[in-house]
């Protein structure tokens, strides 16, 4: 996450690669050495306890007589067997992970201080292949043989979940067997495992160990899960966000997606002081907080208009939904959280004027809101060129990201 590392990550990583060489030698072995048998893989436990570890090893050879095809890593190669998840996962934000916000804080960094580029790739692109250099064994990074920019730029491809030392994972087949496939199929068939199933799976990029402010780590979405009724009813982080195996992930930049998680609805009279209007927003369908991280922020907005239905001057009143964290003598604190846990609700009320007969409801969502001001001080700071136009873009495009999931006007009955 952005800023959330940068701020304080920059003193710290330069201090920490001042050894390092702007052009540094080739690397005579990769310190992360291929897996020898990646279907010990083949159990929970297994799996839990290194399919995960990141950068992802290198593949190494493919196995004899496989066809190139077969072998590739890249995901229009698996998309042309794979058809329907390839198309999704297209329009997931998975795909461009290696956005222009990620890359326009990386490029400058790629020659002087790699150890704050693979902190980073290694959720936006954790394949050993989609990093430049690999650590070396006496210290400081060398060139890594295995490098494919465009892999880079694929951000999470389907060999970062799929692939392990060349052998593919999957699911168990849709009638629940884990038996691996026969040998013959296309690339070596594949093993399979429940872990894919399982909201561990997703919990390595999506729950952030430290730091935690105000005891909640700033990505605490496994947690939040955890504590909620979901986890008990068994309905996983994939059982939303990849309904029927989609490879879709839709969360907080879709519209749809959020409108299923929340209900809003006006409160009745009876549930409100006499001469106030209220609106509720109850976290229905969300299994974890709304929203999950620190990042985004939902507007809740009340206006009360005259009998002309114009607005009444100074009668708007607002809340925000968010949790609001910031950097102070170095340390995250928590400002504010006001997000809404499973089944929570909150309300905004509001005294009408005599004159109000019209309340005019509104929710808005701005899915980069922390984003956006992170985009704004880095291009009020000094960056190169490449940096700037990248940086440009992805502030470009926090500033178009909002979207408004409510708009209701209601008779306040006088
Ligand atoms: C533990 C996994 C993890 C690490 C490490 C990580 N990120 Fe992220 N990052 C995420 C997730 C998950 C999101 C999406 C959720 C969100 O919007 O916060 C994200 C979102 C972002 C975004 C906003 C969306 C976009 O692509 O423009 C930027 C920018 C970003 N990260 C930059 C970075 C930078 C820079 C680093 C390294 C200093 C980094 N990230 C390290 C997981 C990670
Ligand atoms: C030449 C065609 C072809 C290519 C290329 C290909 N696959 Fe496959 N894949 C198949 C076939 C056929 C099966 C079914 C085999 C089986 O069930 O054992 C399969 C099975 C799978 C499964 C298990 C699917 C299930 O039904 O549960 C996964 C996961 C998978 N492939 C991932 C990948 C990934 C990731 C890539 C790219 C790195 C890839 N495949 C490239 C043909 C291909
Ligand atoms: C973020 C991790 C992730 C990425 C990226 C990803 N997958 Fe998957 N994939 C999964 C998970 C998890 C499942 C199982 C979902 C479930 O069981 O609900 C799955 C299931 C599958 C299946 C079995 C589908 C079925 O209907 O049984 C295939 C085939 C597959 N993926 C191929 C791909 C291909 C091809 C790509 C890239 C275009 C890709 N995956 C990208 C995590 C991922
Ligand atoms: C290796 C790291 C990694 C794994 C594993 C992973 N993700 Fe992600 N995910 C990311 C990153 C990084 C982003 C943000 C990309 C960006 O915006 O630049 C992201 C974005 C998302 C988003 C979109 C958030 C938004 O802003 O709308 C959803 C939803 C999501 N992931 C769900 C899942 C689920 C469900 C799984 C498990 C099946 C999973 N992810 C596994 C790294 C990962
Ligand atoms: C009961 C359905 C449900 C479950 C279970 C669920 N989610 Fe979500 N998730 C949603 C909905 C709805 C949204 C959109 C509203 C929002 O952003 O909070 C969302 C949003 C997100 C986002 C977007 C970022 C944000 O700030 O909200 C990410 C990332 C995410 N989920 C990851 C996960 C992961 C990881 C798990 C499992 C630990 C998980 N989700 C479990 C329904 C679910």
């Amino acid at each position: 996450m952005v800023g959330l590392f940068r701020i304080v990550g920059v003193s710290v990583a330069l201090a920490a690669c001042a050894g390092e060489t702007a052009d540094p030698p080739v690397a005579t072995g990769p310190v992360a050495t291929p897996v020898a048998d990646s279907r010990t893989f083949a159990t929970l436990d297994d799996f839990l306890a290194g399919y995960w570890n990141r950068p992802i090893p290198p593949q190494g050879p493919a196995p004899d007589g496989w066809s190139s095809l077969d072998a590739s890593l890249a995901p229009a190669d698996c998309g042309t067997c794979h058809v329907q998840q390839y198309e999704d996962w297209q329009t997931a934000i998975h795909s461009s992970a290696y956005s222009p916000g990620l890359a326009g804080q990386l490029v400058s960094r790629e020659s002087d201080n790699f150890r704050f580029v693979r902190s980073c790739l290694a959720c936006h692109g954790p394949l050993a292949e989609q990093q430049a250099k690999l650590p070396l064994p006496e210290g400081g990074f060398g060139t890594n043989p295995d490098y494919d920019p465009q892999l880079k730029h694929g951000g999470m491809v389907c060999a970062a979940c799929h692939v392990r030392g060349q052998v593919r994972h999957g699911p168990p087949t849709r009638e629940g067997s884990t038996a691996p496939s026969a040998e013959g199929m296309p690339h070596g068939g594949v093993v399979r495992s429940e872990y894919f199933e399982d909201s561990r799976f997703c919990a390595s990029c999506h729950q952030f160990a430290a730091p935690a402010p105000n005891g909640k780590s700033l990505q605490n979405t496994y947690e939040e899960w955890l504590d909620s009724r979901y986890a008990t009813e068994g309905v996983s982080c994939q059982t939303c966000h990849m309904p029927d195996r989609r490879h879709l992930w839709r969360g907080i930049h879709d519209p749809e997606m959020v409108r299923a998680g929340v209900t809003i609805e006006w409160m009745t009279p009876a549930e409100v002081e006499a001469g106030r209007v209220g609106i509720r927003v109850t976290n229905s369908g969300t299994g974890h907080r709304f929203p999950t991280y620190v990042t985004p922020a939902v507007d809740v907005i009340l206006e009360l208009l005259d009998a002309e239905g114009s607005l009444i001057p100074g009668a708007t009143r607002s809340a925000e939904i968010s949790r609001r964290v910031g950097v102070e003598g170095g340390s995250w604190v928590e400002t504010t959280d006001t997000r809404l846990a499973p089944d929570s609700s909150m309300v905004l009320t509001y005294p009408a004027p005599s004159e109000a007969r019209f309340a005019r409801g509104l929710v808005r969502v701005r899915p980069d809101a922390f984003y956006r001001n992170v985009f704004a001080g880095l291009l009020a700071g000094s960056l190169t060129d490449t940096a700037r136009v990248l940086i440009d873009a992805a502030h470009e495009a926090s500033i178009a990201s909002p979207f408004m999931i409510f708009d209701d006007t209601v008779s306040i009955g006088r």
